[in-house]
């Protein structure tokens, strides 16, 4: 089963293949989606849907960008989602102030999850750090008990630290600093 992204991009991800070679294609993908552009709202919003397009057996992926002491949501797909997060609260909020990946493979046996879809039963959060500046989050939710795990974590890491490399943060402190 092989998921087609449509328009100029043509790249496909066998999705049926193990984790770590699904992530490797994935990022390979995501480079290619992402030539080219440095702009965030548009590299993050083509991210976003390439993971919803790829992933199976998720509700919700996306963003949560940085401003100040909160985490603002951000180019997602799946239902509309919470909008601000203090850092320090959630899953978002606690992965994003330990700067460290969080697979949570049940989130109502995890203290102050917020439920932004009440059908997400597990989660993960890997936090987009810069050069040692927290950017932001990158949140996948699923419809079932443990569906992270340690590859799902190294595969997403792998997928923020491209997305670093590819994407101008400069312009999200700019768009910040007007709202
Ligand atoms: N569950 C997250 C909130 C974001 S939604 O899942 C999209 C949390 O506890 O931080």
């Amino acid at each position: 089963m092989r998921a087609r992204i449509p328009g100029v991009f043509t790249a496909s991800v066998d999705r049926a293949q193990p984790k770590p070679a699904l992530y490797r294609d994935l990022v390979l993908s995501l480079r290619s989606l992402l030539e080219g552009e440095t702009d965030p709202v548009a590299n993050l919003a083509n991210a976003s849907a390439l993971l919803g397009q790829t992933l199976d057996r998720i509700n919700w992926c996306g963003f949560y960008l940085r401003r100040g002491e909160q985490l603002v949501l951000g180019p997602f797909q799946g239902k509309p989602a919470c909008v601000r997060i203090p850092i320090g609260q959630g899953v978002c909020g606690t992965a994003a102030a330990r700067r460290e990946a969080l697979v949570v493979p049940d989130v109502f046996a995890f203290p102050g999850h917020i439920a932004c879809d009440a059908a997400s039963r597990s989660e993960i959060v890997v936090p987009i750090v810069q050069g040692g500046i927290l950017r932001g989050v990158l949140d996948l939710d699923a419809p079932e008990t443990g569906r992270f795990d340690g590859e799902d974590r190294e595969g997403l890491e792998e997928f923020v630290r491209t997305l670093v490399s590819l994407v101008d943060w400069s312009a999200l402190e700019d768009a910040g600093r007007r709202t």
